[in-house]
């Protein structure tokens, strides 16, 4: 038994503490599945001073920490790979009385998603973030991630409904960023420089997060389309409707096929290249006197399946079950891009001869958040041999893929982060200067290169030898 196991040991009770094989290999793996686990241990701290012990014997044993969540990413950013030790939050999942005045909810960082739903599901109010790993994905991780998903259309990301950040920074300090208050010009914003950081600045331990009204009813519509001009013609008319855009998605037919294949008991859709879906919140009341289908009839909404929410899960369930459909054909290498709306139309057509050229033998599925310009391009490997060789040549036509995002004015992490994935990629689309300032950020907040070791950028950060260490 090392040394470092040893202190934890003596400093820590034995239930923080996990060095159960399985708990290691769980612990170090996020979505991806592309790296290989290597983790030391898995620490489980109850409270704030434990985690403090546990970046101060980090930072003595020069050990380096995964701050860990629900581990739903999809781009390496919660994986241990280099013997790191991985700090759970799974024991902070307490969540404070709904503020009503403030109109926010105090959280812990191990909150699931799915039980912050429940625990407003008798009220008016919402946290309006959604995603399809809602039972899994933790409040830390969204927050770390300034996770996007299916409602970023009309709410924005993660970042809009976070008030305030308590953290522990890499000198075991405790700071808390903005504070419970909304109104706060005081200096540089630091808040706003965690969410989003995946894990590399400190340990998010709570949030404020800000709440809004939940909408009465909505109404959703799925239309196919022939082209993307015509998905993007649907997008157009649909803002245009008199009631507000919720969310605006599209999928290939492809995506379709393979959900039925994953899904036998849905139903076929009219063929079609592709397919858009949207939804409207219909609080203020339906447009319509008249049933959806006499609604529609001789209308830009003829082609529609137009319903409301209690059949809402019917039509939801070909684009919410795509990710789960592809994982069940082969092993998925993630491209997760956005480019300006306007552009989508020649970006696709672009990028879709280029994966026929760069992909054969492999399947590629495209969809996504259409409303939010954000493509999902999904590759599949149907022979799930040798998954090095395939991440291998999905990396090797990387450069050309990302150009082509680049010169759309193009992100190439539009809501999964970086993590370990895509580093060579944010370079090319952020430049170095401003990786660099991302650097010396992180030397900022984790002087001694303590968090989430080689996410985002390969960080330069000096460990202190034992002897500068004396006084921790
Ligand atoms: C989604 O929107 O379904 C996910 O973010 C995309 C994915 O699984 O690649
Ligand atoms: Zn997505």
């Amino acid at each position: 038994v090392d040394a470092a196991l040893l202190e934890l040991q003596s400093r820590l009770p034995a239930e923080v503490i996990d060095v159960d094989p399985h708990s290691l290999q769980s612990y170090g793996q996020d979505w991806t599945r592309f790296s290989k686990v290597n983790a030391s241990v898995v620490l489980k701290p109850q409270t704030i001073e434990q985690i403090q012990t546990i970046i101060a014997l980090a930072k003595r044993h020069q050990c380096r920490i995964v701050p860990s969540g629900g581990r739903t990413g999809l781009a390496g950013g919660a994986v241990a790979t280099q013997g790191e030790w991985i700090l759970s939050m799974d024991r902070f999942c307490r969540m404070g009385t709904l503020n009503t005045a403030a109109l926010s909810l105090e959280c812990e960082a191990g909150v699931t998603l799915e039980k912050l739903q429940e625990h407003l599901s008798s009220t008016p109010w919402q946290w309006p973030v959604d995603l399809a790993s809602k039972g899994s994905a933790q409040i830390g991780g969204l927050l770390s991630t300034n996770a996007g998903g299916l409602k970023v259309i009309r709410y924005g990301h993660v970042r809009r409904w976070v008030q305030s950040i308590t953290m522990v920074d890499g000198e075991s300090r405790v700071q808390v960023l903005n504070g419970p208050i909304d109104k706060n010009n005081s200096g540089y914003n630091f808040r706003e420089l965690v969410i989003g950081a995946e894990g590399t600045l400190g340990v998010l331990v709570a949030a404020h997060l800000k709440l809004c009204r939940k909408p009465q009813r909505r109404v959703h519509a799925l239309r196919p389309a022939q082209s993307v001009k015509h998905c993007l013609e649907s997008l157009i008319a649909a803002r245009s409707f008199p009631l507000e855009l919720e969310a605006f998605e599209f999928f290939s037919q492809d995506c379709v096929n393979a959900v039925l294949k994953h899904r036998p008991d849905l139903k076929s859709l009219p063929p079609a290249p592709w397919y858009c879906l949207w939804s409207w919140d219909a609080s203020v009341g339906m447009p319509w006197d008249l049933s959806p289908d006499e609604f529609k009839a001789g209308s830009w909404l003829e082609s529609a399946i137009l319903v409301e929410d209690s059949s809402a899960h019917e039509i939801w369930a070909y684009r919410e079950s795509i990710t789960e459909a592809l994982s069940t054909r082969g092993l998925v290498y993630k491209n997760d891009v956005a480019v300006p709306v306007d552009k989508l139309e020649d970006f696709l057509k672009e990028l879709q001869s280029f994966c026929a050229r760069a992909y054969q033998g492999f399947e590629v599925y495209f969809f996504g958040h259409l409303g939010d310009g954000n493509v999902h391009i999904n590759i599949v490997n149907p022979n799930r041999d040798s998954p090095e060789a395939f991440r291998a040549h999905c990396e090797s036509t990387n450069p050309s893929l990302y150009a082509c995002v680049a010169n759309y004015g193009g992100s190439c992490a539009a809501e999964h982060g970086i993590g370990l994935l895509k580093k060579k990629e944010l370079l090319l689309t952020r430049g170095p200067s401003q990786v660099e300032w991302m650097k010396q950020v992180k030397k900022v907040f984790d002087p001694h290169g303590l968090f989430n070791p080689g996410k985002i950028f390969e960080a330069d950060c000096q460990i202190p030898t034992a002897q500068e260490d004396s006084n921790t």
